[in-house]
């Protein structure tokens, strides 16, 4: 958060550092008070000849805690005005950095992002282009996100890049995004969705112009038909197996949408919303015991045998 990547981010930061910044004076002055205040209990004491000074006893007139002077503006000035003025202080800074961040960006790349128990579909409707807890976009420049949800709240939470927006379900809210660097920075839902809230991650990928052009251009095609005897093995498990009623693999019969769409899984980073790195290992287990590596997520184990397996296996890498 305190390390931001984007315009957004960078307000949201300012914001905060001057928050950080007033609210620790604030409290640098009340101790200095209480310490004054005790200094001064202390002092009459000793002046009074006592070993040690009498515990504070409340008179009538005195009910300010015997502050000499006059107690009633302290209650007035330090309990009431300062904190009027600072608040309102505080929240014309808040309603000027909400204004100062838009929450759209361009109308070219617009992704829509639908939050699912747990992980994020991620759709570009200009482009054509369906993919799963990745979401690449052209570093430098504003993108518009489109948040909603398929079940239950959620929130778009990306803290180098932005602050935190829910995806209600039936709402659509905006966010612009703009990353100000190539890299990668990770999101987290922010939102207590269920059982795998934590492990409801995903990756935003800013590339260059010309990295995310051709990116574009390899998500919009559909997956090729394989071509060696062992991955053609594997599209016939997928295919003859109960994984295409969940997901979809563009260009054949599997057209599944409870699940994420794999047409181009091989591409992406991780698997289960970034829970775990894209390997061969993890994909294995993934798809045998999806429970052992994220327990609550809604996809059920598949019962192959060890040939069935090596051959899903070999296909689903073919998914670049
Ligand atoms: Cu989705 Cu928390």
């Amino acid at each position: 958060v305190i390390a931001p990547a984007g315009p957004a981010a960078a307000r949201i930061a300012t914001l905060w550092w001057i928050l950080l910044v007033v609210g620790g004076l604030i409290w640098l002055g009340v101790v200095a008070l209480l310490g004054v205040g005790l200094w001064r209990r202390r002092r009459a004491g000793e002046d009074a000849g006592a070993e040690d000074p009498p515990p504070p006893v409340l008179r009538s007139g005195d009910e300010h805690g015997g502050l000499p002077g006059r107690p009633l503006n302290w209650v007035v000035g330090g309990g009431v005005a300062m904190p009027v003025v600072v608040l309102i202080g505080v929240y014309a800074l808040t309603l000027g950095t909400m204004r100062a961040i838009p929450n759209r960006g361009s109308d070219e790349v617009v992704i829509d992002v639908i939050g699912h128990q747990f992980w994020w579909e991620v759709r570009y409707p200009n482009q054509a282009i369906v993919t799963a807890n990745e979401i690449h976009i052209p570093a430098g420049e504003p993108v518009t996100l489109r948040l909603t949800s398929a079940d239950v709240i959620h929130s778009f939470w990306v803290p180098e890049l932005h602050g935190k927006l829910d995806l209600n379900p039936g709402l659509t809210n905006h966010l612009m995004l703009q990353a100000d660097q190539p890299g990668e920075y990770r999101g987290q839902c922010a939102e207590f969705c269920g059982v795998q809230h934590a492990g409801m991650a995903l990756l935003v990928i800013a590339d260059t112009r010309a990295d995310f052009d051709a990116w574009v251009a390899q998500q919009q095609q559909p997956a090729l038909p394989p071509t060696d005897e062992i991955a053609i093995q594997g599209q016939q498990v997928l295919l003859g197996s109960s994984c295409v009623y969940c997901h979809t693999v563009a260009g054949t019969n599997a057209t599944g949408t409870l699940g994420p769409d794999l047409t181009h899984l091989a591409s992406r980073r991780t698997l289960a919303a970034a829970t775990v790195a894209n390997t061969r290992g993890h994909l294995a287990g993934w798809i045998i015991d999806p429970q052992a590596i994220k327990p609550g997520n809604k996809m059920p184990p598949t019962n192959l045998s060890a040939t069935e397996l090596l051959a899903l296996l070999a296909y689903l890498e073919t998914l670049h």
